[in-house]
């Protein structure tokens, strides 16, 4: 039998006092795609760090072809055909969508100048390969999170000759782009390609990977089939088997909390490609969990970070109201001062503080709401940081670690938990399970509901449907910045689908 094109064995890696692998194998067919799941922590992301000249091993080797392998830099992990999507995206902002396809190989003319409109076309080219068309001349700092995920994906994709390694690249995507990439990946396999696919996405499982390993701690936890069910995934990720994922729907939604009448926004400068909300009418009452659904641009996060003043500059016009009271959202200080705490789906753009300890990240919204001057009992700042650490499971259970050293969930959950800690009356969330894992996700939406019994609203925006429809009391759809369906309790995904796209179900 021949080699695997790709073997791991014995991989051990630490961070400190952190054993992030503990001794890992972990082989990849040619033509597989291989799903690698596993809870946060567990160490993926590491393991595909060693794979991508990120990170030197410990103990343990890497063999391509049954040869050995060092990777002393991501240079030369490319060199050898591996591309990787990572789950923090490398992007560079400042530069257009095309320089950053072609960062470090870029097309040159005769006279070594930088061929602009060749790079434009072919990078154009490609993001129509994948029916995903963006602006190749759009700064990516414009683009939504789900269109960054999309260049990161077109730029790997032509990089990778020999293998694959995505880190959760359809954290962001909605269905129908999610359909396009997996159409993409299994061209990309049957050409010989290996794929490594990590996803928190159980039932994209079965629909794309040809085998699946486990990891847990730091460790393959089990290797299954595709097929197997999708509880028996759970308890290999977990440990144990969990209980029903969505908490019950509440049926006392109270006051009217945010009102909009026929508002749009807008913008001080016109924008392509930004969304800005147009005509839209919506209501979040006290209590109750509204969802967003809609296709990529169809203006989700434009509306969430708009109400926050964390959009582009701009102002609403028709009626917005925050109980009952008409306010001014035109910036972040109106928005606190009305009650408002927003978790963006960027959480490393906005919203953490990568270098600053965990606990000191958490207790910055409680101290700027109840102290200007900063000031806050050390005590009370421990008392909100283990009430933090309990609620959402943030693990490595230690505060004084840096945010930038968690893994990419659980630094989700701290952004999640900050924002909460400052006890608003409306919640705005963008993407706020990106990826978390299985077990995770559950503990949020239970708290979420929690808070909801006490009068939160929350208007959450997801390109999960699953979740969308679990954890909802209504759905209001978004196509072009308008409302133009909404659905009230348990729906089918179909359905949503179908208004989302402004189509008949
Ligand atoms: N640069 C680092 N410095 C210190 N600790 C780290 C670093 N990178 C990862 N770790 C730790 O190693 C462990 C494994 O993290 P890893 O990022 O591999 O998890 P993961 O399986 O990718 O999780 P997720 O699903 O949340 O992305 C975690 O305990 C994490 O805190
Ligand atoms: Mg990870």
């Amino acid at each position: 039998m021949s080699a695997p094109l790709l073997s791991v064995t014995g991989a051990v890696k630490r961070f400190g006092g952190v054993q992030a692998l503990r001794g890992v194998d972990f082989d990849l067919k040619a033509g597989e795609i291989h799903a690698l799941l596993g809870e946060n922590g567990a160490g993926k992301s590491t393991l595909m760090n060693l794979l991508s000249g990120v990170y030197a091993a410990d103990e343990g080797t890497i063999e391509i072809d049954g040869k050995p392998v060092r990777f002393s830099n991501p240079r030369e992990a490319q060199a050898a055909g591996i591309a990787t999507i990572f789950q923090e995206l490398d992007l560079v902002p400042t530069l257009d969508v095309a320089s950053n396809l072609f960062l470090g190989r870029e097309l040159m003319r005769p006279g070594g100048f930088l061929d602009a409109p060749a790079m434009r076309r072919e990078a154009r080219r490609r993001l129509e390969a994948i029916e995903l068309a963006i602006d190749p001349a759009r700064l990516v700092a414009d683009l939504s999170i789900g269109q960054r995920q999309v260049v990161a994906i077109v730029k790997a994709l032509s990089y990778a000759s020999r293998m694959l390694i995505m880190d959760e690249p359809t954290a962001a995507l909605t269905v129908g782009e999610v359909e396009r990439l997996f159409e993409v990946m299994r061209k990309l396999a049957t050409s010989g390609v290996g794929i490594v696919y990590i996803s928190h996405r159980l039932e994209e499982v079965p629909e794309i990977a040809d085998r699946v390993t486990v990891m847990r701690d730091g460790r393959v936890a089990g290797i299954t089939e595709p097929h197997a069910p999708q509880a028996e995934l759970v308890r290999l990720l977990v440990g144990r088997p969990l209980d029903e994922l969505y908490p019950k729907r509440a049926r006392c939604a109270g006051k009217a909390l945010l009102s909009l009448r026929d508002a749009s926004f807008r913008l001080a400068r016109d924008s392509a490609g930004w969304q800005a909300p147009t005509g839209l009418s919506l209501d979040v009452h006290e209590g109750e969990i509204v969802g967003l659904a809609g296709i990529m641009g169809a203006g989700r996060s434009e509306l969430l970070s708009a109400l926050y003043g964390t959009g582009l500059s701009g102002h609403w016009e028709g009626d917005v109201a925050i109980g009952g009271r008409p306010v001014k959202l035109n910036s972040i200080r109106a928005a606190r001062a009305a009650g408002i705490a927003f978790v963006t789906d960027d959480r490393r753009g906005s919203g953490l503080m990568l270098r600053m300890a965990v606990g000191l990240n958490l207790v910055m919204s409680v101290i700027r709401r109840i102290s200007p001057a900063g000031l806050m009992s050390p005590r009370r700042q421990a008392d909100a940081v283990r009430q933090s650490f309990g609620q959402f499971d943030i693990r490595p259970k230690n505060p004084d670690i840096a945010v930038g050293a968690l893994s990419g969930g659980n630094q989700q959950k701290v952004v999640l938990a900050k924002e909460i800690l400052g006890n608003p009356r409306l919640l705005l969330l963008d993407e706020p399970t990106r990826g978390v894992d299985v077990g995770a996700k559950g503990e949020i939406y239970t708290r979420l509901r929690q808070l909801a019994a006490q009068g939160l609203g929350v208007l959450v925006a997801s390109s999960e449907m699953p979740e969308l429809i679990g954890l909802c009391d209504r759905i209001v759809v978004l196509r072009q910045g308008r409302n133009v369906a909404e659905f009230i309790g348990s729906v089918d995904e179909h359905t949503v689908l179908a208004a989302a796209n402004g189509r008949e179900a």
